[in-house]
């Protein structure tokens, strides 16, 4: 048999110049060893080539020309800098791949996440990210849990009455989540048999569903390949790239889209996206980033050039408007006055205490004969506390007083023992109010405590 012979291998004499092969015309870098098999290129060719960068820093190549190259990364001659913005042949690939590396070694564990090669549940994805609008995930997931162990289907959350869904949410706040879950999942039921949908534009078509909320829901429960964007991946992107664009300003918000679309990975694109949002919760955070432990450091722009407090730039924001409610703990043979608030705005449809907003002191009496139809007692100051909301700071005072004649308006309001209110769906700052009545049931005479903020 004869050996297969080998290629002789070729001598170089290291004291002479090595005649290199000519460099090809774009700028290639590698992915670090250990990282590689997610994603291919061939997958990135085929999906974009020659896209407007939508940001200047990309646009221009300074993005390129402070890349960190390192030993791992080929790159073309110093003449073809700045580097062409193609998202098929720049570094987005090894972003991509040094991120979903890191994600599956510190992902966090979520009762909503399945890790490969499991599949999460489309419906759990649809709850999670409707209880993860504005809430932060340690919070969310006692939340969850109760909730799909009350509702364990699609057809079981249909099916609730609102004010069910309204109490499990009780305490999560924005509840406008609630009542559109609620709603979405009548219309899966009705008009998409049962099954939360994988196509964007159908999730975009359900009450509550933005196009983050669309994004994560089809890229995590179906891996469609589909952006996401919050203040956390914005935060991300504005660093990784450089972005000098406010986050905030509506008109950067398209080119931020844009960017997080052509970033997003085609293989894993729910990984991908549930990567992002670690590393903006847990590493690339807003104050003192960990960027020693963070996978895209040495691609990062804002590291590079010492800008990282620096970046994400925001537009200058407005001072909240601070106003002043007052709670009516109104009692009446040990029973106390609740009502529902109105239909829309805030805590909308939930129970309250009776709350004049942004009524003076002394407009309070004639406020509760117009309102509601009664005189009242004496007002007992009890508690004085102040809660957040996006666009005011809420100072509420709570005054105990009692019904010192008239009669109740017809719709005003039912009388409850303050030990039943809590079956009722309540806001935050009525659980602190009926929680501080509670409280001081035997001392009614003491002074308001200091306003916890
Ligand atoms: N924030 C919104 N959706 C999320 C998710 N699926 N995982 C972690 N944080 C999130």
């Amino acid at each position: 048999m004869i050996a297969p012979t080998r290629p002789k291998a070729k001598v170089v004499n290291a004291a002479q110049p090595v005649k290199r092969p000519p460099r090809p015309e774009r700028t290639i870098i590698a992915a670090p060893e250990g990282e590689k098999g997610q994603g291919t290129e061939e997958e990135d060719n085929k999906t974009r080539s020659g896209v407007t960068p939508p940001f200047a820093a990309l646009r221009d190549g300074r993005w390129g020309r402070f890349f960190p190259f390192g030993s791992t990364c080929l790159r073309a001659s110093p003449q073809s800098l700045p580097i062409c913005y193609n998202p098929a042949m720049s570094p987005f690939l090894s972003i991509r791949r040094s991120l979903l590396h890191w994600y599956d070694r510190n992902g966090r564990q979520m009762p909503w996440r399945v890790r490969r090669p499991g599949r999460a549940d489309p419906y759990h994805v649809l709850v999670s990210e409707a209880m993860l609008q504005q809430t932060q995930v340690a919070t969310v997931i006692d939340y969850f849990n109760r909730f799909i162990a009350a509702f364990p289907t699609v057809e079981h959350l249909a099916a609730a009455s609102e004010q069910e869904v309204l109490r499990l949410w009780q305490g999560l706040g924005y509840y406008r989540r609630a009542k559109h879950l609620h709603r979405a999942a009548q219309r899966i039921v009705t008009e998409h048999g049962g099954q939360v949908p994988r196509d964007v534009n159908a999730l975009l078509d359900l009450p509550g569903v933005g196009r983050y909320t669309a994004g994560a829901i089809a890229s995590i429960a179906y891996d469609v390949r589909a952006p996401i964007l919050d203040g956390n991946v914005a935060r991300v992107l504005a660093r990784c790239f450089g972005i000098e664009e406010p986050v905030d300003a509506p008109a950067t918000r398209k080119q931020f889209w844009q960017l997080a679309e052509e970033l997003t990975a085609p293989s894993r694109p729910g990984d991908f996206n549930q990567a992002m949002m670690d590393l903006g919760a847990m590493v690339c955070t807003p104050r003192r980033p960990s960027c020693v432990t963070c996978p895209l450091a040495r691609y990062c722009r804002a590291k590079a050039t010492d800008r990282v407090d620096e970046l994400p730039r925001t537009l200058p924001r407005r001072a909240p408007r601070t106003v002043t409610h007052h709670i009516l703990a109104i009692e009446r043979g040990g029973r106390y006055l609740v009502q529902q608030r109105p239909a829309s705005g805030l805590w909308a449809n939930l129970w309250q205490l009776p709350t004049a907003e942004e009524v003076p002191i002394d407009g309070l009496t004639a406020w509760a004969a117009e309102q509601l139809g009664l005189q009242l007692g004496e007002l007992q100051p009890l508690d004085r506390f102040t809660h957040q909301t996006t666009h005011r700071t809420i100072r509420f005072e709570l005054w105990r007083t009692s019904v010192a004649g008239g009669r109740l308006k017809r719709g005003a309001g039912e009388w409850r023992a303050l030990d039943d209110m809590y079956d009722l769906p309540l806001g935050n700052p009525q659980v602190r109010a009926i929680e501080q009545l509670q409280a001081k049931r035997s001392h009614p005479k003491r002074s308001p405590s200091p306003a916890p903020t």
